[in-house]
């Protein structure tokens, strides 16, 4: 089994072994409910991610078997279950009544008699969810990223605290921190193999992603949840919804998070540059400062025909890594490469047998807002501080637990049918 670097194991022969014990028995049923040892899950988004990391969680040792699931939409939900089913059937038992839809649906899953919650939905929602998961006592898998504006990493990272107490176990959806071939490049790097690391340079250089199409009768609130990527209150924008996953391990070369970061982006060829369409950016670029005044340089993109690469670089004062395989000139990684979306649900699901703590809600949350501090600096075409944007950064869906799919949504088209897009200058990232 792959050793995470958070990972720590309870010492043997103290209260804390004791505490193992309990952790584990609180998901392997076998003295408690169920009669077996099985270990009950609900999925709450049933997209393609929500969907893939329940079918991942069925291939671990765990006894696993999942029981409730939650969408949005019924039609997705439903179907979801059903590619489950086809794909497992041992392992699904989700009866209609355990099948919820709408934007309360997530408390109905999470309130069934699940161990396990898997939260896939968009980032906007997560903190809601997260927040009721760890208020109702369950373990977590939580698909990056796990929020959109600095409320609701605020909410997530007091929930963490919570999760702590409570010895719930969280995995976050940031797989190359389970992948062995960064596990080993970034170990070496702390080893010191490239001195101290002072700058760093990261990339999701790529060509765009889906539209969903406005269908008739929809509300606005519905073609928005559906069509996410495309609403910031939502989705985050490209540079948290995709590219969060390489600043995440520039974070983890360093074992900080940036305190500043200063940026510039644009948005002119995504769907034509239409803003009746679409509302987040397809470029941006940022730099960040880490509190040893090291660089992070970051390029974010969604522009169809031009440079795709995806991927990170660090410069120390001894040498040069790519953090995925190699310290240039010196050693290579060679081992294997197994699927990063399955080894975190191996490891997820591991830890919880073994009883060890296992928590990575707070690098989650921090990259999670490393992203958003980039996003507002692009934005706002300041200097914006980590401090003051985690304390004072905007809400950018106001009242969102009390949404339903005929509230208006807290972004609505102009009367030119154009949704909103930040002017550099004018823009206040502040509430
Ligand atoms: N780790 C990775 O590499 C990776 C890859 C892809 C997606 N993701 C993440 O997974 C999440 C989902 O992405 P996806 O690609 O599966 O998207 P998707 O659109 O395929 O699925 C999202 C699902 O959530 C549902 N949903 C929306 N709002 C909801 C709500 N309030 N309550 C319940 N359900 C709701 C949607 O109807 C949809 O079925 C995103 O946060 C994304 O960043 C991670």
């Amino acid at each position: 089994m792959l050793h995470h670097h958070d990972r720590r194991k309870f010492i043997q022969g103290s209260s804390a072994a004791l505490a193992g014990g309990l952790l584990a028995s609180s998901l392997a049923r076998s003295v408690h409910a169920a009669g077996s040892d099985e270990i009950r899950f609900a999925v709450v988004g049933c997209g393609g991610r929500g969907t893939g990391a329940a079918a991942q969680i069925f291939n671990t040792k765990g006894n696993t078997k999942l029981i409730a699931v939650a969408d949005a939409f019924d039609k997705n939900a439903k179907s979801s279950v059903k590619r489950l089913t086809r794909h497992a059937p041992d392992k699904v038992d989700v009866p209609e009544e355990r099948i919820f839809s709408g934007l309360d649906a997530y408390k109905k899953a999470i309130d069934s008699d699940c161990d396990l919650v898997v939260i896939a939905t968009p980032p906007g929602f997560k903190p809601q969810q997260f927040e009721y998961a760890v208020e109702k006592g369950k373990h977590i898998f939580a698909e990056k990223p796990l929020a959109t504006d600095a409320p609701g990493v605020r909410r997530v990272l007091k929930s963490v605290q919570e999760s702590k107490k409570k010895n719930l176990c969280v995995g976050i959806g940031l797989q190359r921190r389970h992948e062995p071939r960064y596990i080993e490049t970034v170990q070496r790097i702390h080893d010191g193999a490239i001195g101290d690391v002072v700058s760093q340079r990261v990339y999701w250089n790529g060509g765009g992603i889906w539209y969903r199409n406005r269908e008739p009768g929809q509300t606005e609130m519905e073609f928005q949840v559906n069509n996410w990527y495309h609403f910031n209150w939502v989705c985050g924008d490209q540079i948290c919804e995709q590219h969060i996953h390489n600043l995440d391990v520039a974070n983890w070369v360093k074992g900080e998070f940036p305190v500043e970061c200063n940026g510039m982006g644009g948005g002119e060829q995504r769907l034509g540059g239409d803003r009746t369409k679409s509302q987040i950016l397809d470029h941006t670029f940022c730099e960040f400062t880490y509190p040893d005044g090291s660089k992070l340089f970051s390029q974010g993109r969604h522009l169809a025909g031009a440079w795709s690469h995806v991927g990170e670089a660090c410069q120390g004062t001894k040498g040069t890594a790519d953090p995925s395989l190699r310290i240039d000139g010196v050693w290579q990684y060679n081992g294997p490469s197994p699927n990063g979306h399955q080894q975190e649900q191996h490891d997820l699901i591991e830890a919880h047998l073994a009883g060890e703590i296992y928590n990575e809600g707070e690098y989650g949350a921090k990259s999670t807002f490393t992203a958003i501090l980039g996003r507002e600096a692009c934005y706002s075409g300041q200097i914006l501080k980590w401090e003051e944007l985690l304390s004072r950064g905007k809400d950018l869906a106001p009242g969102i637990d009390s949404y339903t799919m005929s509230s208006p949504p807290p972004t609505l088209p102009a009367t030119d049918g154009t949704y909103f897009t930040p002017i550099p200058g004018k823009y206040s990232p502040f509430a």
